[in-house]
């Protein structure tokens, strides 16, 4: 296996490696919980390596590189235990279209029917609301022009959320995994209430994540920045959620750090890999110094 380089701390370890060849080799029930954003299939090209699952050619080449991976991560859970993935459904264009058309992909889907062929329970599907403004002047979309909704409206569509889709290993063994448990000084009542939401609010009145919580914050290069780093508030809900403190959460791609940043200040240890040795020093820097600082209390941190 090729392992280009690794970085092993006090509570991480982090590998630039291919995460398909990685897992495989990861021994089984391992894992308490893992939590990542997997490539969008071929909306953003990381790398032109050909082990970067975002350079595909089509959504199907995609669900059968992440296949293996979702099958060996199923393997590395603990029974009983979680995995969450940030997902979206991705718009297609009438250049792309043999028919000429324009429309959406159903990837978060897809996703569902991958990892419930490889033996994953579905279990739960939080909708992320974005502002749709915010997205029409990121993405200058055909869907969202005011100027379509008075001229031809059919032709709108509305902002696309984003999703966080959770699957449990329902399998032998799963009363022997203890518990994931949340005292009620730490956790009122109040606070399950706001996690237990089946959508989470970005940058609006609920203010569940703010979008610009993100790693990036800060960085001065392209090589420091990612293109699409996952927001920490919204990480930092699954893991304190679905993992106790001291166990061990993984994130297959982990680019910069993001889950592992989280892991580390809410006193969980983290794995990660990452393929793209620019996005993986990146991680190691930012995990070395979550690992520095230390946990924050979770006491503290329960209300946000
Ligand atoms: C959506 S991004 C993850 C971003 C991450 N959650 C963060 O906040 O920084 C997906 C990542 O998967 C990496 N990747 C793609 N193919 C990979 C592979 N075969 N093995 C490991 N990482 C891979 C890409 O380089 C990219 O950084």
């Amino acid at each position: 296996m090729n392992v280009f380089e690794q970085q092993i701390g006090e509570r991480f370890a982090a590998y630039n490696v291919d995460t398909v060849e990685w897992t495989a080799g990861m021994p089984a029930n391992s894992v308490d919980f893992s939590v990542y954003s997997p490539p969008f299939s071929s909306l953003y090209i990381y790398s032109d390596s050909e082990r970067d699952m975002g350079n595909v050619g089509s959504d199907a080449e995609f669900q059968e590189f992440y296949r293996p991976l979702v099958r060996d991560l199923f393997r590395v859970t603990k029974p009983g235990r979680l995995t969450a993935i940030h997902v979206k459904d991705l718009v297609y264009y009438s250049t792309s279209s043999e028919r000429g058309d324009r429309g959406l992909r159903d990837f978060t889907g897809d996703c569902i029917r991958t990892h419930v062929e490889e033996g994953w329970t579905y279990h739960r599907r939080i909708t992320i609301q974005r502002c749709p403004v915010r997205e029409m002047q990121k993405t200058k979309s055909d869907r969202l022009l005011y100027k379509n909704f008075r001229t031809d409206a059919a032709r709108t569509g509305g902002g696309m959320a984003e999703y966080l889709v959770v699957f449990r290993k329902w399998a032998e063994g799963m009363d022997e995994t203890p518990p994931v448990l949340h005292s009620p000084n730490e956790y009122p009542l109040e606070v399950w209430q706001h996690y237990a939401q089946p959508a989470y609010f970005v940058n609006d009145l609920w203010n569940d994540a703010d979008e610009t919580n993100v790693l990036n914050c800060g960085a001065k290069s392209d090589e420091e920045r990612h293109l699409c780093p996952m927001p920490l508030d919204l990480t930092e809900r699954m893991v304190r959620q679905y993992s106790n403190p001291d166990e061990v959460v993984y994130s297959p791609f982990m680019g910069i750090g993001s889950e592992g940043v989280v892991s580390l200040r809410h006193g969980r240890r983290f794995i990660g890999t990452e393929l793209k040795p620019a996005y993986y020093r990146q991680s190691v820097k930012n995990l070395v110094e979550a690992e520095l600082r230390g946990p924050t209390s979770d006491l503290l941190a329960a209300v946000s």
